[in-house]
């Protein structure tokens, strides 16, 4: 019997930003996946299940998420923000698309939520109210060269830019290497 996946956007941080259909999708899950410090976020009842993994893991933390819902789990996986927006609604569709056929009948739901980038914008005042973009500077997924290629194209069309994931560990200090772009 297969189960229910859902990825659940949390928003930006503030309580006050999940929504409340994130808030109602919360309540009705049973098992939920995540990044230690989204997951830190919920308020679980005794009857719900947190199983953290770490950043950088998630194909496997979508992959095992799959499997607990193919067994006719309730189960939600979380990301900060919008889990469409550089989160975990792609790992999952990945996921899907490499895994087992059984993993195709899960009953898959996304719930969005505010992005980093609209909580931003708001609180600075209006500065996504033309055409923008975001880009991500994380070089995990895709090679430097490329992130560069997409920041000249973007800057050479005028588009306001929302830059995520500006430095990690492994990568202290983005702008020195932008400016020798
Ligand atoms: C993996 S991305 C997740 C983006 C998220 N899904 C969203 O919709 O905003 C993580 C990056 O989002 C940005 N971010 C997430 N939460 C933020 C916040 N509360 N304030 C500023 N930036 C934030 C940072 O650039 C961080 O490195």
């Amino acid at each position: 019997m297969s189960g229910r996946l859902t990825v659940i956007g949390l928003g930006p941080g503030n309580a006050d930003q999940v929504t409340p259909q994130a808030r109602q999708a919360v309540a009705e899950a049973s098992f939920f996946y995540g990044y230690k410090p989204y997951l830190d976020r919920l308020e679980l009842r005794p009857d719900q299940t947190r199983i953290a993994s770490d950043n950088r893991e998630e194909l496997a933390r979508s992959s095992e998420a799959l499997a607990k819902a193919a067994e006719g789990h309730s189960v939600a996986v979380v990301s900060g923000g919008d889990p469409g927006v550089f989160a975990m609604a792609a790992a999952v569709c990945e996921a899907i698309e490499a895994g087992p056929a059984e993993w195709r009948a899960i009953d898959i739901a996304v719930v969005p939520g505010v992005t980093a980038m609209l909580a931003v914008a708001a609180r600075i005042g209006a500065p996504l109210g033309h055409d923008f973009c975001a880009i991500s500077l994380s070089d995990n997924l895709k090679p430097w060269d490329l992130i560069e290629l997409r920041l000249l194209a973007a800057a050479g069309a005028g588009f306001v830019i929302a830059l995520y994931n500006p430095i990690s560990k492994a990568r202290p200090c983005s702008s020195a290497a932008l400016s020798s772009a």
